[in-house]
């Protein structure tokens, strides 16, 4: 095996999808605590003051409870390199969630023990499914009152219609919580008294009727564990790898992250299951991550982490081929040769120089807005990256600066806001208004308050009769000009100059596609 074989058949690249106050951040911190990655349980949530104290945009985010950033933490254990992509969870930040889940290979999906599916781990989970990732389920909070078990496989069966099968099996739950079994290595895993941040120790069994289990549970405690685990063979298929790594199949561990328990389980699981990098399609081919040629994509930016340097950073996802600091990458869209002499990796703490990455890390390159979401890096051929998301913008307000003097700088920071991903802008062709569209509402707040932070703005949004926006295309570009020249008041452009109609109501929309059967109203820009 090549090094570069080897490195990628160790990586595990991967997300946690939740609904919010599910218990992502817990496990996060759990699974960086055994992975080595931070010392002391706290250490994430403690950044996140730190990074909240230092820029007040951020504001928002405390205010909220929300998470708005996101990033990449990367920790080892028995011997495999782990790269968890932390995913905001608020659903007004879904865009971003959205490609963040382009760059992992499968995903841990957290539910509340009490409340099972919620709205944003559904919608999490389509996405998941449209690229049929695999995705283990790892239930929370069974140290307090939560659902019966077997109604949470089955509502997880029933609202994803998703195959489920127990790799653990909690013992009680709440105060009485005593424990699970681990189904997948037969072992009684206990809750431990004393809280200290260690790995769950599991004691080997011989199946679920081991005399031990009578030894070191209460004796309806152990006949339920027997009840229901013969239940469980009875309704339940059993584990099937394959079903896992197509997406139709998850397991199922129950835990509660706060108190440290069920966490080893999960890791050991994805340990020893979760898949390497998988091969990235392109427009012309598969790029397969044992090239030897480096090639990779972006599919996320983030604009001044520190206000003081105008950084953006972007993230790239390395696809293939080995990535050492200073190489030479072609920049696929300007055709332009760019020197990554400066890429960061993320650790969980700091961010520090990668002199070298591999197949399913992710690192960041600063740049000065030149790269942007869905571009390419290679080592000359011209890939073309697809399967990143674009999304329609559903809500439409325009902008204006509080000072009139400052309307120019304020279009030159909607054009980098709208650069990095985080907004669609538009440049209507009569008045020169600037118009923002956004996914959720919520979008609104965040970018006014970055604007009059990170560029020196005050702004005011306000709301606007428009409905939606389109971009145009024709295969003629005389039909285009027709089209553009008898819609001006209708008529845009974003911040690449491309054509944008900007419809009224529902009515107007389609009015405008029966009146114009040559042009093409596209809801949304593929990301070039
Ligand atoms: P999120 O990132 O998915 O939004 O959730 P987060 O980890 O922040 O957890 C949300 C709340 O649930 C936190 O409480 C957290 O302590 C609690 N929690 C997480 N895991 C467990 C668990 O296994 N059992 C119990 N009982 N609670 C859990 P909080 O009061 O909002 O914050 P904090 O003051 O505890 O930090």
């Amino acid at each position: 095996m090549s090094m570069l074989e080897d490195r990628v058949a160790n990586r595990r690249t991967f997300a946690i999808i939740a609904h919010p106050d599910a218990g992502k951040t817990t496990l996060t911190e759990k699974l960086l605590l055994f992975g080595g990655a931070i010392q002391l349980a706290g250490a994430v949530k403690t950044r996140g003051e730190q990074r909240r104290a230092r820029s007040d945009w951020m504001k928002v985010e405390r205010e909220r409870g929300i998470s708005v950033a996101s990033s990449v933490m990367t920790f080892d254990y028995k011997g495999r390199t782990f790269n968890l992509l932390d995913t905001p969870g608020h659903e007004d930040f879904s865009e971003d969630t959205y490609r963040t889940l382009t760059a992992v290979d499968s995903a841990v999906m957290v539910l509340d023990g009490a409340k099972g599916i919620e709205t944003q781990t559904r919608k999490l989970f389509e996405v998941c499914r449209l690229r049929d990732m695999p995705i283990a389920t790892f239930i929370n909070k069974f140290d307090r009152e939560a659902l019966d078990p077997f109604e949470l496989l089955d509502d997880i069966e029933q609202t994803l219609a998703l195959d489920v099968v127990p790799a653990s099996w909690p013992i009680g739950m709440g105060r009485n919580f005593l424990g699970c079994y681990d189904l997948f290595r037969d072992q009684l895993v206990l809750v431990s008294k004393d809280k200290n941040n260690h790995l769950d120790e599991g004691i080997v069994c011989q199946g679920v009727e081991d005399p031990k289990i009578d030894e070191l549970l209460p004796e309806s405690y152990a006949a339920k564990l027997r009840e229901d685990v013969e239940m469980i063979r009875e309704l339940c298929p059993a584990f099937d790898l394959q079903a896992f790594l197509d997406g139709t199949m998850t397991p199922v561990y129950f835990g509660s992250a706060v108190n440290n328990f069920g966490v080893e389980t999960l890791l050991e699981g994805l340990t020893t299951m979760a898949p390497p990098p998988r091969s990235a399609p392109s427009a012309t081919r598969e790029i397969l991550p044992n090239e030897t040629k480096v090639a990779g994509f972006i599919f996320k930016i983030q604009a001044n982490m520190d206000p003081k340097h105008r950084d953006r950073i972007a993230f790239m996802r390395l696809v293939s081929g080995h990535f050492k600091r200073g190489a030479k990458l072609k920049h696929v869209r300007s055709a332009k040769t760019i020197n990554v002499h400066n890429p960061v990796l993320f650790l969980a703490q700091d961010r520090e120089l990668a002199e070298e990455a591999w197949p399913g890390d992710i690192i960041g390159i600063p740049n000065h807005g030149n790269l942007r979401i869905g571009d390419a890096l290679t080592e000359g051929e011209d890939i073309r990256f697809t399967g990143i998301p674009s999304f329609a913008p559903e809500l439409l307000q325009k902008v204006r600066p509080i000072d009139p003097m400052r309307a120019k700088h304020l279009g030159r920071a909607l054009i980098q806001i709208a650069e990095e991903g985080a907004a669609r802008t538009f440049k209507t062709r009569m008045g020169s208004d600037w118009v923002v569209g956004v996914v959720g509402a919520l979008q609104f707040e965040v970018l006014a308050d970055r604007i009059r932070t990170e560029y020196d703005i005050p702004v005011n949004f306000e709301q606007t009769e428009l409905y939606t926006a389109r971009w145009v295309e024709a295969d003629d570009h005389n039909d285009l000009k027709k089209f553009v020249d008898a819609n001006q008041a209708s008529l845009a452009e974003d911040h690449d100059d491309s054509p944008v109609f900007l419809a009224r109501n529902s009515w107007h929309l389609e009015r405008a596609e029966k009146d114009w059967p040559a042009i093409r109203f596209l809801k949304t820009k593929e990301q070039l």
